[in-house]
């Protein structure tokens, strides 16, 4: 085995890139609970693969046969209604999982120097995710799936000059068709895989060009021993290999009650309109897009007014996607001198409790059928949203910090 070892390793570094990513990779020895989520992301990467290549070996991309495949896939296909939930319900677990990713990074800083390009491929990532999520969802062809579809593809419509003809190269017809289907699932199943699996890689690469966050926020590489091994660092290879086998473990546990179980979540991850097949001569009473993209649409509908000439459906449009592009912007946003909120200020505290709050009430008002009073409701979260990020340079500047510790805490 050892001579094998050696015999690929002249031809290709294999130990060295074992020890620099995993043996001799030295993470802060204070994970936490947050900590587990970037593991299980890829994970559920690896469940939407594997579970992704089985259903497309009965799966039928065309408009005339893909609702009745999937209906092949639940009843007739050995296993496929494993298949299925396994991949449906993984999808939403995605996000779950990305999610307190993120609030993590939102947390402890982890996006602030040097992790700046780690957050940015982070989202890459999300953005493509989304891509997937949407493109995969128009495939079993089901009424939500045609609606929308239809209603986001529409969205491009709103944009001036160029927006009628950018819709209609995305749909590649004039309604959403057979056409249309086709070239969605060449993209979910080959193009943007392929891409989030690069984006991935990438992610992880930039993360162990840097080291690891933690909990406190403190550079473990500022404090080494004589060997020049990080005094508050441990090997990834046992010690998290094996930690991160427990949050396996429990998502398991959690993520198979939901498919054998749940799977459709109360219409929350399988939405019931899509159990009949589309049509579109149809419309649905109330079109609404899976949780996860609901915080951003409900953002899209709380814009009402008509603003230089161009109508409300636009403006929503930009906010929509200015909510999701000044992410991108937050490493050069706080000025905070230190990571964690365990030892910012308290405006940081309230700030990041109201914004997490706004995030998780706007995802149930896009959910829900908009009625005036939501409205504004979603209007006043979607300024909150958005203070979170605009006023960040000035209360991370302003506030009191709190003393860093030299070595990690507990
Ligand atoms: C397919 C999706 C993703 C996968 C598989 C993934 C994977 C990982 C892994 C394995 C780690 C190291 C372990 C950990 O710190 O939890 C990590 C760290 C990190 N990720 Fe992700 N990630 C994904 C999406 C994202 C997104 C969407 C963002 C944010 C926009 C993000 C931001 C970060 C940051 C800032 C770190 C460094 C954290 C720290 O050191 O404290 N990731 N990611």
């Amino acid at each position: 085995m050892q001579k094998f070892i050696n015999w690929v390793d002249e031809r290709l570094p294999i130990v060295d890139a074992w020890n620099n990513h995993l043996a001799k990779y030295y993470a802060p020895k204070n994970f936490n609970f947050w900590y587990f989520f970037g593991s299980l992301a890829m994970l559920v990467l690896v469940n939407q693969l594997v579970t992704g290549i089985w259903l497309t070996m009965s799966y039928n991309p065309s408009g005339e046969g893909a609702f009745a495949s999937v209906e092949y896939i639940m009843r007739d296909v050995e296993w496929g209604w494993l298949l299925r939930y396994l991949h449906s319900t993984g999808a939403s677990a995605f996000f779950v999982v990305v999610y307190l990713h993120m609030f993590r990074g939102l947390m402890y800083g982890s996006y602030q120097k040097p992790r700046e390009l780690i957050w940015i491929f982070g989202m890459l990532i999300y953005l493509v995710l989304m891509a997937e999520a949407f493109m995969g969802y128009l495939l079993p062809w089901g009424q939500m799936s045609y609606w929308g579809a239809q209603v986001i593809v529409n969205l491009f419509g709103a944009i001036p000059v160029i927006g009628e003809d950018l819709s209609l190269w995305i749909r590649g017809d004039y309604l959403i068709s057979g056409i249309t289907l086709n070239r969605f699932f060449a993209l979910h199943v080959v193009a943007l895989p392929i891409v989030l699996l690069a984006l991935v890689v990438l992610h992880i690469l930039a993360l162990h060009e840097v080291g690891s966050n933690n909990p406190d926020g403190i550079d473990i590489k500022k404090n080494k021993d004589e060997n020049g091994i990080p005094k508050d660092g441990i090997p990834f290879h046992p010690y998290y290999s094996v930690h991160d086998l427990l949050g396996v473990a429990v998502f398991f546990f959690i993520f198979f009650i939901v498919v054998f179980f749940f799977p459709e979540m109360g219409g929350l991850f399988l939405e019931k309109p899509n159990f009949e097949p589309a049509n579109n001569l149809k419309t649905p009473e109330h079109i609404a897009p899976v949780w996860y993209f609901t915080p951003f649409y409900a953002m899209l509908r709380a814009v009402t007014v008509d603003l230089f000439g161009l109508d409300a459906k636009f403006w929503g449009v930009v906010v929509m996607g200015a909510a999701i592009a000044i992410l991108f912007v937050l490493p050069w946003l706080d000025r905070s001198p230190v990571r964690s909120i365990r030892y910012k200020g308290w405006l940081s505290k309230i700030a990041l409790t109201i914004f997490a709050i706004s995030f998780v009430v706007l995802g149930y008002l896009g959910i829900v059928p908009a009625t005036e009073g939501r409205t504004t409701v979603a209007q006043i979260l979607t300024v909150l949203y958005f203070a979170y990020f605009i006023l960040m340079p000035f209360y991370t500047r302003m506030e009191k910090t709190k003393p860093v510790p030299e070595r990690v805490t507990g």
